[in-house]
Parts: C-alpha cells; structure tokens; sequence
C-alpha cells in the first residue's frame, strides 16, 4: 500500500443482515475512497458481543457482511477488509484508552442511554465503553476520515477527545479522525413508518434490506406510512412524505425524482404511483448485490482468504502504531 496516501477506517457490526442505511450512510463510500485511500474496513464482532451475547449464528453473521460489502463493489485487493477479533492490538490499544475515558462522558453517550433502555439487564462494562473500543479502532491505523452515518457522529467526537488527551498526555501520536461523507453532511436513511432510521435489528418491517427479495421489497414500500396528500400548491411536506421523497432520491434517477416534485407540488400527485415506481427503483438497485451476496457466501474458501489478507494487512499497520504508542506511554523499561 502507499506510503503517501491518507488512512481512512471504518467498521460495521455483524448483527444482522445490512440495509440501505448501511449502504448509503457507510459502505458506498467505501467503495468510492477505496481508489484514492489508504483503506481499513472491518467487521466489528467484538462490539457485536455488548448486545448480541448469543455467538451461535456469529460466524453466518460475519461471512454474510463481509459477503455484502464486497458485492456492493469493495475489493479485498485494494483495502484491508478484515475481522476485529483477528487484530490483537485492538484490544490492547482499548485497554490504554480506557484510563483516558470518564465514566461520567460515557454514561451521557447517546447510544449508551439508547442500548440501557433496550437491555436493562444487560448494562455490562463493554457497553458503557463502546466508543473506546471504536476509537481504538480507528486510531489502531491512524486514520484521518471515517466514513459513517449520521448516528456515529458522537462516537467520532468522542474519538477526537481521547486522541486530544493522549496527544496531550504522552505526546502527538494520533491524528484527530473526523467522520466523512464525500463533502457532504452526514447521512440518516429514514425507516418507511416516518419515524426513526433503517435498522439492522429494530423495526424489521420499516427497513429495506440488501437481502430482501423482489417481492417483499415492493410490499415493504407499498405500505410505508404516508398522509393523506397536498391540500394546497407547494405545500410544506409531512415528516412522512419527506422521508418517501429522502428514499427516491437515493435510488432513482433524477428526472423521476423531479416528476413526482412537480407533482406534488401542483397536488396530482398519486401516492400509489410513487410508492409504485420507488418500489420498482429499490428492486433494481437491490437485486443484483443480493444474487452476488448469495454467490459469495457459497464459497467459504474465498471468505477464509479474504480475513485472512485483510488481517495480514491490518496487522502491520497495528503493529508499527503498537510499538510508537507503548513508547509514548512509557512502558519500555529495556
Ligand atoms: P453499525 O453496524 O450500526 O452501522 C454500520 C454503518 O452504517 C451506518 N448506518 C446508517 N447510515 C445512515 N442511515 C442509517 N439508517 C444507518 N444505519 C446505520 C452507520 O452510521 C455505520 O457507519 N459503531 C459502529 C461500528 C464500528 C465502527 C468502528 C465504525 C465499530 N468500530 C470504527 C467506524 C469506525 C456501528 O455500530 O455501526
């Protein structure tokens, strides 16, 4: 890899199937930065373990992101595309940012408060110290840009104050990584039923995933929440409506997107016909990844290879931060 390219890293937890909040919000950027980046994208299955304990379908779950991401046009030659169970130094690295962290800051967390409420009775440790974890992560390769969706946004401030302090503690080691989306704000991908984001674990029947056949995707569309129409010309558009239109501009040309604007502005608009053709959009955007997924995870070979590569490649990287942070911190006694 080039010594003079900028470092990007970015992960994405193995807890279910990938949607096009995924997609939009993370993994088509990766895609774009992989030809002018130094790249480093992982499966993060050891932040998976704060909510998702029960490791039996782990493995399904880890092949079937790295399957997706792939199909969605990464290319394990190009970036580093690895498991962060499989890089040691992570954890280490965790351990020393752990001493930076407060406990008052990270209970405030939003995710923190968000994932309490989810799972009383699981508030472990590993939960409440999440965005270290992440943070160690991104700085194991000392990564500048991290692409990700909005709801990460925290997370990468939180990032910025650790590297601050252990610049400020032991010295400069760390650039301060900042979350990206090509020259744009961040991105939320909403759900169909007007309120929250696409998820990969909540609201199932509001998330449009990558998985999802034909059929179910125009069904999913089909009975997204709408209103009950303009009443008047140019009309402000309900939360609902705006969501629909968020929705056709990810996935369809720019002329349709106009189409159903001028339509809804003059009120002829018919929401059958636009849930119509936003269902016949997602279809064809969506089908070809999901054929590649499922060609993908037939071959376990392949897969094995790839975390292995990634790995290989995200170890060296590991390893040279490993050796400037433990003498930063002071613990070469020989
Ligand atoms: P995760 O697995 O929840 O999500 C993966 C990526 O998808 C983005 N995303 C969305 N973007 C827009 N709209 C949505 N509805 C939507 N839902 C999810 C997320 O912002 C993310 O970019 N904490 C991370 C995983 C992680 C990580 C890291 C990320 C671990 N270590 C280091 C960056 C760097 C997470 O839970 O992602």
């Amino acid at each position: 890899m080039s010594k003079n390219k900028e470092i990007v890293m970015s992960g994405i937890r193995p807890t279910g199937f990938l949607h096009l909040g995924n997609y939009f919000g993370a993994v088509k950027n990766y895609v774009r930065m992989q030809e002018e980046y130094e790249c480093f994208f992982m499966v993060a299955d050891l932040h998976s373990l704060t909510t998702h304990p029960d490791t039996k379908g782990l493995k399904q779950n880890v092949h079937r992101v790295l399957a997706e991401n792939i199909a969605c046009g990464l290319d394990p030659n190009k970036v580093a595309l690895y498991c962060q169970s499989h890089i040691y130094e992570t954890s280490e690295l965790y351990l020393y940012l752990n001493m930076l962290a407060y406990k008052g800051e990270l209970e405030k967390t939003t995710t923190f408060k968000d994932k309490a409420r989810l799972q009383p009775d699981n508030i472990n440790a590993g939960l409440l110290t999440y965005p270290v974890l992440q943070t160690a992560d991104i700085i194991l390769h000392r990564a500048k840009y991290v692409p990700v969706g909005k709801d990460q946004e925290q997370h990468l401030e939180m990032a910025r104050n650790f590297v601050k302090r252990f610049n400020h503690r032991y010295g400069e080691v760390f650039p301060a990584p900042s979350a990206f989306n090509f020259g744009e704000e961040l991105i939320k991908v909403p759900s169909l039923d007007g309120s929250g984001k696409m998820s990969k674990s909540e609201n199932q029947y509001a998330t449009i995933y990558l998985s999802d056949d034909d059929e179910l995707i125009r069904t999913k569309v089909k009975k997204a929440k709408m209103d009950s129409g303009p009443k008047e010309m140019n009309a402000m558009k309900s939360p609902e409506v705006e969501n629909i239109f968020l929705l056709l501009k990810l996935v369809s040309s720019g002329d349709t997107v106009k189409k159903f604007e001028e339509d809804y502005n003059n009120c002829t608009i018919k929401y059958g016909d636009l849930k119509g053709q936003l269902g016949a959009d997602m279809v064809k955007f969506i089908s070809p990844i999901r054929e590649k997924v499922n060609s993908i995870l037939e071959d376990e070979r392949y897969l094995k290879q790839v975390m292995e590569q990634g790995a290989e490649k995200s170890r060296k990287s590991a390893k040279t931060t490993m050796e400037l942070v433990r003498e930063a911190i002071g613990l070469k006694y020989f």
